[in-house]
């Protein structure tokens, strides 16, 4: 993934743990250089890395990491330069979702080698969407959960999020039931 992705991990321990744990972290993930470069793309096995030795560290278990960055990737993008792209994507979390697949294309612009989730948006009510998660990645659903909540704090609204199935076969979505 873009070392976008792992400098907001770091950035998360860091303001919650602090710059010695990170470290910590850093080495036990095998990453030797001390920064990563945002439009640089490193292999997905690091960014996996850095959150099973987050978990280790700060005995965690890695799906509350990953929620808790999915969390704080709304906020950390918001305020390293996206914040027009987020703003482009939607006024409300219902057209948010919808367009959450024109933000990745968006994003590419910048960043050619973006392997990027999609998205389905089902509009079920005024307040509930089913979302259809498509990724040939393993293990983010957590993450997606906690994007998801990070959106309801965007939109100041009272977001219940409920995964209700797991992708069964290559190409098919997760999904999920989200009302606020
Ligand atoms: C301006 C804001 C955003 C930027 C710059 C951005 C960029 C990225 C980047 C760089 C990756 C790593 C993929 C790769 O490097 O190949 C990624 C993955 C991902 N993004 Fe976004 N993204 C943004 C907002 C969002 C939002 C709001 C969601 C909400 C659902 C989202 C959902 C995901 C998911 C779930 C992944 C994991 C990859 C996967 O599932 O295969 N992103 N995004």
């Amino acid at each position: 993934m873009y070392g976008l992705v792992n400098k907001a991990i770091q950035d998360m321990v860091i303001k919650d743990h602090g710059a010695q744990k990170w470290n910590e972290i850093r080495l036990k993930a095998g990453m030797e250089d001390e920064r990563f470069v945002s439009l640089k793309s490193y292999p997905d096995k690091l960014t996996y890395d850095l959150v099973s030795a987050a978990s280790q560290v700060l005995g965690a278990d890695a799906e509350n990491i990953l929620a808790a960055f999915g969390e704080h990737w709304v906020l950390y993008t918001a305020n390293e330069g996206y914040g027009d792209m987020l703003d482009f994507t939607g006024s409300t979390l219902p057209e948010f979702l919808k367009n959450l697949d024109l933000l990745h294309l968006r994003v590419q612009n910048m960043m050619p080698h973006l392997q990027p989730p999609k998205f389905e948006c089902i509009e079920i009510t005024e307040n509930e969407v089913e979302l259809l998660y498509f990724s040939e990645r393993e293990g983010l659903v957590p993450m997606v959960m906690g994007l998801l909540n990070g959106l309801g704090q965007r939109f100041n609204v009272n977001v219940q999020v409920e995964y209700t199935h797991k992708k069964e076969a290559s190409g098919e979505p997760h999904r999920f039931r989200v009302t606020w």
